[in-house]
Order: C-alpha cells, then structure tokens, then sequence
C-alpha cells in the first residue's frame, strides 16, 4: 500500500491534516476580513506508493523512505485553488506565518512563467523541522490550463501537429492569465466603489472609527 514511507506514514498523514486545518483557520480569518471566501477548492493528498516509487525510478533513487521523505519533497502535497490572483499572495504571506513552518524553497511560475505557458506558485515548506510539504498556490484558469495541459502530456498519441499544439496551449495560458488580471481589477472596483458608498459624505475612511 504505501509501504515505501514505513513507520513515517502515520505521521506524514498526521501533518497533512494539521497543515489543512491551519489553511481552513487562514481561509475562514481572510473570508471575514475580505467579505468573500478566497478559495475556490482544496486537495490535500499523500503522494502514491506507486507515483513515488516511479518518481524515486526517474530521479535515479533508490526506493527507499529516505529517499520518499527527504530527497522527493513532494510526497504530502496541498493545492490551493483561488478565485483570485491577489489571494494566491495573501494566502502565501499567511502560511508563513504559521509556526512550525519553515520555507526551504519559493517558485513564482506566475510571474516567472514557464516556457509552455504554465502558471503557479510553489512553496516548499518544513514542517515542525522533519516532514516536507510542497504546496501549490493558482487560480481557477491557472488550475483549468493545468489539468488540460497535464491530460494533454500523457496522451502518447499525440503526435502530429504537436507544435501546433503546444503554441496553442500557450496561447491559451496567455489569455486565461490577461481575463485573470481584468478579474482582479473589476473585483478592486467594486471593492472601491463599495467602501466609498459606505461612507458619509465629508468624511474619510480614518475618521469612521
Ligand atoms: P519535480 O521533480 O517533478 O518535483 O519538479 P520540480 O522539483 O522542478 O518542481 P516544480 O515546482 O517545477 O513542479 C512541481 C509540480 O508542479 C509538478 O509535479 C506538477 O504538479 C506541477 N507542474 C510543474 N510544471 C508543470 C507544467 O508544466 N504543467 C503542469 N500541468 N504541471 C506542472
Ligand atoms: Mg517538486
């Protein structure tokens, strides 16, 4: 079953669930604070006895639970999906906080994005000082193009037009990421002409309490 992390599997489930429970406090605080749940979905999963053991294969590990946990540090992994390019940010600064996690490594693929049009971001986190977690942060359209692309890589028969393809599939990512950024300022709009609805004329947000 999941025999390639021995005796660590019991505790590597126990951290999955405490790291989960610490984003559902995360979402609840920003939901209040924001008026709005900034996430869409999340997956939490322990990486396959069999996944790992193909993975240990191509990185040319041994398959061992050494290996498993601390060369692959993607063996308990959380995608959060969010409805908005700002909260994938907010989301990250609140994690950090957390104790008992230390950020061993960061990729911004939303920034920094990859040639084949794939956007994300990565946390690789240390959690109470034993057990690697990798996280992903995206919105819905970053996950959307992802899955796709993901479905796409493994379909072998693809063979002919794969150029064709795979200029597509960025073009694709491009405008998924420019209807992100118009969603992002819409939603600043409504968040700005809301407040200042709220407010009574002559006065200004400080003076209010
Ligand atoms: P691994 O050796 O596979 O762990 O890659 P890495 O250590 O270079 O990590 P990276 O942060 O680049 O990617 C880790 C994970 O992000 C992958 O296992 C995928 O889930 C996801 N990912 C990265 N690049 C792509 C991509 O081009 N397409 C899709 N669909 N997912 C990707
Ligand atoms: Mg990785």
């Amino acid at each position: 079953m999941d025999k390639i992390y021995g005796n660590a599997y019991p505790e590597m489930k126990r951290i999955l669930r405490n790291l989960t429970d610490e984003i559902t406090v995360i979402r609840a605080d920003m939901t209040e604070e924001i008026g709005m749940d900034p996430i869409e979905h999340i997956r939490a999963r322990i990486k396959s006895d069999e996944s790992m053991r193909e993975k240990c294969r191509r990185k040319g590990f041994p398959e061992t639970q050494e290996s498993a946990t601390k060369l692959i540090r993607d063996a308990i992994g959380i995608r959060i999906v969010c409805a908005f390019l700002d909260d994938v940010y907010t989301i990250r600064e609140r994690l950090l906080e957390l104790p008992d996690v230390e950020l061993i490594e960061e990729k911004d693929y939303i920034r920094h994005v990859k040639p084949n049009g794939y956007r994300s971001f990565h946390m690789i986190l240390l959690v109470s000082g034993v057990y690697y977690v990798e996280i992903q942060l995206r919105t819905i359209s970053q996950d959307t193009w992802a899955a796709l692309e993901h479905h796409m890589k493994y379909k072998k028969e693809i063979s002919g037009n794969t150029e064709l393809i795979v200029r597509e599939l960025k073009r694709c990512a491009d405008e998924l990421a420019s209807t992100d950024e118009s969603m992002q300022t819409l939603r600043d709009m409504i968040n700005q002409s809301s407040r200042s609805e709220q407010l009574p004329s002559g006065s200004d947000q400080e003076e209010k309490d």
